[in-house]
């Protein structure tokens, strides 16, 4: 796998509100391969969102650079390029939506970079079918679940056809009902329509279901590596004010008393499958 992206010794700083400088990234590297599915957790402040900024260029290196596709985000004249290469979705949906009817909201990227009618048509389509919206294509988007919401900004996203789609708490304001529906839809961009995505979460059954898994800390890079792994310092995520998913954490308990749990058991769904495999008596 070829990286997408490749973040090199970043430093971002912002100005505070007394004019200080405040160190958000600090000296962080990060690559992103091509179709991948990167998950970045941490505790509040640690500079997830800060991080996610720079992989399409909303926020620029003070020193250190990012490559997306081979172009520099600091060189200006790249930058338009390099927003349709890598497309982002932040937390509130109600931000995101611009229109009146959900399809002229997909349709509005595509629109604005001279995209011919007939294939903005067939663009908005194929998105809303990735996101499982088919048949909501003339309802107001104000007027959706949140679950729903998020999803036309996906497919806001993905009708401009990007390589990688960077998503940061997209879950964060919805019920579960909402969550699970934007989680299934961030699964299947990566597993059928061949998208890297990048997943900023606080929610460790989402970080769960990543191909790797990057820990923040106070601008840094604490640990990355696949869930498996990360998941299986405990007692380090602990000391990062961070948990385990809760099906690790019974897993866990279960290796204490002995129970023979595989590490590869991380949500419920594969708890339960366990479960299963060793308890047939009980149906
Ligand atoms: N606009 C800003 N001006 C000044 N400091 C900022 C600004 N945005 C973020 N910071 C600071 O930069 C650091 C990193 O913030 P960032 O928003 O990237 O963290 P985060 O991990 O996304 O946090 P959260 O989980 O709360 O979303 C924090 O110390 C934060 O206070
Ligand atoms: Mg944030």
């Amino acid at each position: 796998m070829g990286a997408l992206i490749s973040v090199e010794n970043v430093v971002f700083e912002y100005v505070g509100s007394q004019g200080q400088q405040v160190r958000a990234l600090d000296s962080v590297s990060l690559e992103v391969g091509q179709g991948e599915f990167v998950a970045i957790i941490g505790h509040n402040g640690s500079g997830k969102s800060t991080l996610a900024k720079h992989l399409n260029g909303l926020l620029v290196p003070v020193s250190g650079r990012v490559i997306v596709g081979g172009k520099c985000t600091s060189n200006p004249d790249d930058i338009w390029s390099i927003r349709q290469t890598v497309g982002m979705v932040f937390q509130n949906p109600d931000n995101q939506l611009v229109a009146t009817t959900v399809e002229d909201d997909v349709a509005f990227g595509p629109e604005n970079l001279g995209v011919p009618p007939d294939e903005i048509a067939e663009r908005v389509r194929a998105a809303l079918s990735a996101v499982g919206l088919e048949g909501l294509e003339l309802r107001s988007p104000g007027r959706l679940s949140g679950g729903q919401k998020q999803r036309v900004a996906i497919a806001g996203v993905l009708s401009m056809k990007p390589e990688c789609i960077v998503l940061d708490e997209p879950t964060a304001m919805l019920d579960p009902i909402g969550r699970r529906e934007v989680l299934d839809t961030v699964r299947r961009l990566s597993q059928q329509e061949g998208k890297a995505v990048v997943l900023v979460t606080h929610f460790m059954e989402e970080a769960a279901v990543a191909d790797r898994v990057v820990v923040m800390a106070n601008g840094r890079i604490e640990m990355a590596g696949p869930p498996q792994e990360v998941f299986a310092r405990a007692d380090r995520l602990r000391e990062l004010d961070l948990d385990v998913p809760v099906a690790a954490f019974i897993a866990s308990e279960l290796r204490k008393r002995g129970v023979d749990v595989p590490y590869s058991v991380l949500t419920v769904d594969e708890l339960a499958n366990y479960v299963n495999s060793k308890v047939p008596s009980m149906h």
